[in-house]
Parts: structure tokens; sequence; C-alpha cells
């Protein structure tokens, strides 16, 4: 019970990667608040949570929305107190071709969730941190974050955005006691690689994948651990770095 009395917010925490670092820091004994666009999913997220004794609520939330953010900041210290872990997890994937065949307004909507938002949320969160001396900020970038790759420009870009995001949190907030990480996850079977039919033979990143160490596909518990690790004090001396969790695939 690594994360006994802390409070964590997770975004996307209704499927895939935000799903499973939502029931690994529960299960570290952190209580939950699940903020997903997908309030359906998120209640799920929370059920799960609570059938393994957990402690968890789930709250709408578009994290493009300014309004909502704050309703989710307020929401949280309404009903548990503080916030101790932010999850800046929820993304999307971009439209996957090359620059001149990507429509303008495509651009603007994958940096807006993939990384407008992560200066939305932390600067959202960053004030009851900052009261409480202490905090960690987690934010999910992505192989892609380290390499070019048939992600295509945008998703690129905004995962590179995400790890220079994370280094400077942590250079400007890091004395305050704030930690500021992220994971670079390689391709994970949840549901937004398998709806882009990334997975699988003939998928954009399947050669990429199996010529890899791993030579497999992740699973998302294969990220909510080290997330549930580095929001802990386990990973005290962990600060404004990125931990690539992708099978070897960026060594190359
Ligand atoms: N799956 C992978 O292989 C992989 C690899 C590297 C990085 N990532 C990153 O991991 C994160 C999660 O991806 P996933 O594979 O779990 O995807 P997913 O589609 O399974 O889950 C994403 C969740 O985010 C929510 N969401 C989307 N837009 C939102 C918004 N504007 N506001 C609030 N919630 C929103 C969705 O409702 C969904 O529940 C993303 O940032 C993605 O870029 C995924």
């Amino acid at each position: 019970m690594k994360l006994k009395d802390r409070v964590s917010i997770v975004t996307g925490g209704g499927s895939g990667l935000g799903r499973s670092m939502s029931v690994n820091l529960a299960k570290e004994g952190s209580k939950v608040v699940v903020a997903d666009m997908n309030l359906e999913s998120a209640d799920e997220t929370v059920e799960m949570i609570k059938e393994n004794g957990g402690e968890a609520s789930s709250v709408e939330v578009d994290v493009t929305n300014q309004e909502q953010i704050d309703h989710v900041v307020q929401f949280t210290l309404d009903t548990y107190g503080s916030i101790d872990v932010l999850c800046n997890n929820a993304g999307i994937g971009g439209a996957a071709e090359k620059l001149l065949d990507v429509p303008t307004e495509s651009w603007d909507k994958v940096l807006n969730v993939d990384l407008k938002s992560l200066f939305l949320m932390t600067k959202a969160v960053l004030p009851t941190m900052l009261k409480q001396e202490k905090g960690v900020i987690i934010n999910t970038a992505s192989a892609s974050g380290l390499l070019a790759s048939n992600a295509g420009i945008e998703y690129t870009s905004a995962k590179h955005g995400v790890i220079g995001f994370t280094k400077q949190v942590a250079f400007e907030y890091g004395h305050d006691g704030i930690r500021s990480v992220a994971v670079a996850p390689g391709v994970i079977e949840t549901p937004l690689t398998e709806e882009a039919g990334m997975t699988g033979p003939g998928g954009i990143f399947h050669d990429l994948t199996m010529n890899a160490p791993a030579g497999r596909y992740g699973k998302p518990d294969e990220i909510g651990k080290v997330v549930a690790f580095l929001a802990s004090d386990d990973a005290s001396f962990i600060n404004g770095t990125t931990v690539p969790v992708e099978g070897g695939s960026s060594i190359y």
C-alpha cells in the first residue's frame, strides 16, 4: 500500500492505459478520481476498483475544456480533500498521414487533446500541490515522443511536446516538491490501437514492434504498474525524465 491516503486524478481513466493506471494506483491504496469524457466507461473503471476493495469516483471531463477541468479539480478537493497525483493520460491518435495530407483541423485537434490539455490540467492542479508542498504529475507520452514513425506529424509532435513539458515543469517547480515525469509506452493493446488498426499483421507498427527485443505488443498493466511506482515515494529521486516502456522498440 505505497499510496495509502493519497488522492490521484487520472484523465482518460475509462479505457486502456488510463484504466490500468487507475486500478493500479488504487491497488496501492490511492483514492482515484477517474476523469473521462466517456462517463459510462469511467463508471466501469470505478466499479472495477470498488470490486477490489478500493475507493474511487468518476467525473465527466473534456480535457480541452477549462470549465470542466475546474470542475474536476473542485470535485476532487470536495470529495477527498487533496490532490497528490495527476495522470495526464487522455489522448487520441492523429491522421497518421504525411504532413501535406494532414488537415489543419486535425493538427489543432490532436495538439489540443494530446498537449494543450497537459497545460490546462497541470495549471489547474499545481496550486493545490504547491500548497501541500508535494505532488506528482505523470504524463503519458509515447515512443512517438522519442522517434519519428508512421504515427504521423501531429501525434509525433504532440508527444515530443509532452516530454518537453514534463522536463520544464520539473525545472520550474521541482524545487517546490513537485515531481514531473512521463512514461513513453510502445504499442500497447488498447481500444485506441485496435480501432486504428495498428496492432496485428499489416498494422502500421506491426513490423517495428515484432522486430524489437520484446517481439510483442505490450499490455495495459505493464504501463499501469510503472505509473503506480512513479507515483510512489519509491520513485522519490526520479524527476523531469521520461521512462520508456516499449519492449526496447526505441533503441534503434
Ligand atoms: N495504446 C498505445 O499503444 C499507446 C502507446 C503510446 C501512448 N499511448 C497514449 O496513452 C494514452 C491512452 O491511450 P489508450 O491507448 O489507453 O487509448 P484509449 O482510446 O483506450 O483510451 C483513451 C481514453 O481517453 C478518453 N479521452 C479521449 N479524449 C478525451 C478528452 N478530450 N477528454 C477526456 N477524455 C478523453 C477516451 O474517452 C478514452 O477513455 C494516450 O495519451 C495515448 O496517446 C497509447
